[in-house]
């Protein structure tokens, strides 16, 4: 399997992150790309990444960032100098997020979407695919995406850890784009503010678009749910996937691992 998106570079994994990917290796994980979500992590993912072999980054900044990012000057001018790093194979943690957390409320949705179309330009100045992060924002992702239609490539990106509307999913699709699933996927009920199961997605979205991925150290698939989250557990949602299509695991793990390398041109 491959984990299409993860954060191994976040302080969760500072003391053991050479444990864990060991494991995901000897579990079959053959591929792991980390995501960043600022500059700092960004910068960590491509660390990690120029590290490990198997190990590639993505960079971007995350809309919960996006009212502070502007502090660090060119933002974007660093990101673009991550790229020239050929283990950088897309632009992301990037999109739009009004779910308001705990840790963090809802940002600017003004600054959220100019730091989201930013980063659509660097992605095509780039030529590097985009990994969406949405949040009870789609129609306003979905806006924000066909807006740019003439800025995406043939091949636009993923969605990561999709959740949304049917309606939200089938504009995704018609725009090319491709849909990640994690361990949540593996969760009874619907999460807050959703009105369309994860299940129900999942069955509609043919197989030939599916990318596997953890967000490893959250959402972690039962049985393990309420543990940190690591790539080795991507292959439980391969499974659940497997389950819901009622096809083998063996066809889903096949197909999207093709999925991954096609979506992220650089992945070797
Ligand atoms: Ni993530």
């Amino acid at each position: 399997m491959i984990d299409a998106h993860c954060h191994l570079n976040f302080h969760a994994f500072n003391k053991d992150v050479d444990e864990v990917i060991k494991r995901s290796q000897a579990a079959g994980v053959e591929r792991i790309i980390n995501t960043g979500t600022k500059l700092d992590s960004s910068a960590h993912a491509l660390q990690l990444a120029e590290q490990y072999d198997n190990l590639y980054a993505i960079v971007g900044v995350h809309p919960h960032h996006a009212d502070k990012i502007e502090e660090e000057g060119d933002w974007v001018g660093q990101l673009k100098i991550m790229t020239n790093n050929p283990k950088v194979v897309g632009i992301g943690e990037i999109g739009m997020d009004y779910f308001s957390y705990h840790s963090n409320g809802i940002v600017d949705p003004k600054l959220q979407k100019s730091v989201f179309e930013q980063q659509i330009m660097l992605a095509y100045n780039t030529g590097l695919p985009l990994q969406i992060h949405n949040r009870q924002a789609g129609e306003d992702v979905i806006e924000v995406l066909k807006a740019h239609r003439n800025y995406l490539q043939a091949i636009p990106g993923m969605f990561h850890c999709f959740a949304g509307s049917m309606q939200v999913l089938k504009e995704a699709l018609n725009l090319g784009f491709f849909i990640g699933f994690d361990g949540n996927l593996t969760y009874p009920g619907m999460a807050p503010g959703e009105t369309t199961a994860l299940s129900d997605i999942a069955k509609y979205v043919p197989l030939e678009r599916i990318i596997c991925e953890t967000d490893s150290p959250y959402l972690t698939a039962v049985p393990h749910r309420g543990q940190r989250n690591e790539p080795q557990y991507v292959i439980l949602v391969g499974q659940q996937i497997a389950r819901l299509k009622q096809i083998s695991y063996e066809k889903v793990k096949q197909q999207t691992i093709k999925n991954t390398y096609t979506v992220f041109k650089r992945l070797k």
